[in-house]
């Protein structure tokens, strides 16, 4: 049965008094060190909240925090969930709605991705301007959840046209070099063939990963706005030297973790002084 969102909203509420996260934050692999930066922390590990299935990836801890990045509140998702590991496409709901319901009015979401790009390689960032889901089912599939969202939703425009320009803007300024493209999704948990790699290029994919739809799909049917990052970790199967391993995935989304930071802690900061 599914879990409602308001079992977790709650017991996170009871325990977080006059703070109000404004911002939710998923970090994807090898980006979790960037929960270390939030101040005043309230942690919760996912285990002791009802719906959130636990995270079973390494470099995925698996625990909600809430506290300020800079000054901005936010609730940072250390770690994430994903289909591959057994999680049924309906827990993206509840695990991005208790987010809605604890006061987040944006998702910002990052992940490690293959690029199909030759000019974007390991280490760099890339912002997700549009996706292509290919996922073999979606978490809003069932009975509609009136008090969310309407039951067809329109998804021009997912990744928020003034934060993507805000995100520009402030990697311009921190000499980030920001590539931008088109995010294809797929389920997993193997890496592509190459000739997937070739179809999907073919198909308009510049990026490609196993995570980041399923919660873009829900936080945009409950009216959140989004912006996402992925963290290229390497060039896509048929593309490049090397073999392409989660270790390898682990190693160059740390790399890519020091630029990830200096932008989110960035943005936030400059979301907090003048919100857009
Ligand atoms: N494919 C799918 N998911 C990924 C990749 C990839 O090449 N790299 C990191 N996550």
């Amino acid at each position: 049965m599914q879990i409602h969102p308001s079992q977790s909203a709650n017991i996170i509420l009871s325990k977080i008094a006059e703070f109000k996260p404004k911002i939710g934050l998923i970090l994807g692999s090898g980006l979790s060190s960037l929960a270390n930066a939030i101040t005043q922390q309230i942690t919760f590990s996912y285990a002791d909240l009802p719906g959130f299935p636990v995270s079973t990836v390494a470099g995925h801890p698996g625990q909600l925090v809430l506290g300020y990045l800079g000054e901005m509140p936010v609730a940072c998702m250390q770690g994430r969930i994903h289909p591959y590991e057994g999680a049924p496409y309906s827990a993206f709901k509840t695990v991005i709605r208790t987010l809605k319901l604890i006061g987040c009015e944006i998702l910002i979401t990052t992940n490690a991705s293959g690029s199909l790009r030759e000019d974007v390689g390991p280490g760099q960032l890339m912002l997700i301007t549009d996706h292509i889901n290919l996922h073999p089912s979606n978490p809003l599939i069932g009975p509609n959840d009136e008090e969310f969202g309407p039951r067809f939703f329109a998804m021009d425009e997912a990744y928020d046209v003034k934060l993507r320009q805000r995100f520009r803007t402030v990697a311009h300024s921190l000499n980030i070099k920001l590539a931008e493209g088109v995010y294809l999704g797929i389920p997993g948990p193997n890496f592509e063939t190459h000739a997937e790699i070739r179809a999907f290029k073919i198909l308009g994919g510049e990026a490609v990963g196993m995570s980041t739809i399923p919660e873009v799909l829900v936080a945009r049917h409950c009216g959140m706005r989004v912006a996402a990052v992925a963290a290229i970790t390497n060039f896509a199967a048929g593309m490049g030297n090397e073999e392409i391993t989660h270790e390898h995935t682990l190693h160059y989304g740390k790399l890519a973790a020091t630029d990830m930071s200096r932008l989110m802690t960035s943005v936030l900061e400059s979301l907090h002084r003048d919100p857009c």
